[in-house]
This record gives C-alpha cells, sequence and structure tokens, in this order.
C-alpha cells in the first residue's frame, strides 16, 4: 500500500520533471535566454534573405567588383547568424549545433572562395552553408 503509493508520487515527479524540461527546450528554440529577439525574426530579417541574396549571386556569377562585394557581405551576415544561433542558450541538441557548424563552414569557404572570385568555390560552401536550412528544420521548425 504504501510502496504503491511511494510509487504514484515517483510517476508524478518524474512526469512534471519531463514536462518543465521540454518547456524550457522549446523556449529555447524560439528565442534565446536573455536576448530580444526570436528565432522566427532571426530568420525571416537576416537569414533567409542572405542566403537567397547569396544563393542567386552564385547561380549565374558575380559579374562586377560590386556584385562579388554583394556576395562577401552576404556570406558574412550567414556565417555570423551560425554564431549567433548558439548563443543565448538557444542550442537545444546536436542536430542544432550541427546545422549550425554547418552554416558557419559553409558560409566560411564561400566568403574565403569570394575573396577569390572562385564561382566553384564559392557554390561548393554555399551548398554546405544552405544544407543547415533543412537539416535543422526538419528537427526542430514546427
Ligand atoms: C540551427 C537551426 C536552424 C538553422 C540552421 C536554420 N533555421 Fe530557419 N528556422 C529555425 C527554427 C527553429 C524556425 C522556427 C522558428 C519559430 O517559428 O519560432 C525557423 C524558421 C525559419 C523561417 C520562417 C520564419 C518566419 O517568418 O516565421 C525561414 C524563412 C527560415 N527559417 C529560413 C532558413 C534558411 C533559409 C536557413 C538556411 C540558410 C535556415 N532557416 C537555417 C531554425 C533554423
Amino acid at each position: 500500500m504504501v510502496k504503491s503509493r511511494l510509487t504514484a508520487v515517483c510517476l508524478i515527479a518524474l512526469a512534471f520533471g519531463v514536462s518543465s524540461l521540454l518547456t524550457s527546450v522549446d523556449a529555447k528554440i524560439t528565442k534565446g535566454d536573455t536576448r530580444a529577439a526570436q528565432t522566427k525574426y532571426l530568420m525571416r530579417g537576416i537569414v533567409k534573405p542572405n542566403c537567397g541574396g547569396l544563393g542567386g549571386l552564385l547561380k549565374e556569377g558575380p559579374k562586377t567588383d560590386e556584385e562579388w562585394d554583394t556576395a562577401a557581405c552576404y556570406a558574412s551576415c550567414l556565417s555570423e547568424m551560425g554564431h549567433a544561433l548558439m548563443d543565448d542558450k538557444r542550442c537545444p541538441d546536436g542536430v542544432w549545433a550541427g546545422a549550425c557548424k554547418s552554416l558557419r563552414e559553409g558560409s566560411d569557404a564561400a566568403l574565403a572562395a569570394i575573396e577569390k572570385k572562385d564561382l566553384d568555390g564559392a557554390n561548393a560552401g554555399f551548398k554546405t552553408a544552405a544544407s543547415s536550412c533543412a537539416a535543422c528544420h526538419k528537427a526542430h521548425k514546427k
């Protein structure tokens, strides 16, 4: 009798523990711990336009010095987002961390190639960076 009551208490405590853990993990996905910006606004305002801009320029290849410079700007902003999305306790797990690593490393490789006006290298780096979108969204975007 006493034993089964104790078991029930333990199960309830466990259920509370698990649900509060899930809530805090979810909170980190939609927003960081202390900073104001929500993840969806970082995506809409920074990640998406820089990804679209870079992909668009690299399709045909930048034609002028100014366009190469713009490509470098897009790649730089994407790289920085690969860092920012790891800050402020945003990262909930290894999938998220791995996607941020692909975003950073792909953007950095693209940037290095852009600085040499190497279009194939830039596209290879961009492909790695762009693979991060689906990898993270599949696990974390509702
Ligand atoms: C480390 C994880 C992660 C990576 C990498 C990532 N995203 Fe996201 N993205 C999310 C999450 C989480 C949401 C949903 C946020 C929410 O609705 O609270 C989201 C939402 C979005 C949205 C919808 C924003 C809105 O207006 O609601 C767009 C667009 C988007 N991502 C584009 C991209 C693109 C393009 C890339 C790749 C260059 C990318 N994301 C990479 C996690 C990621």
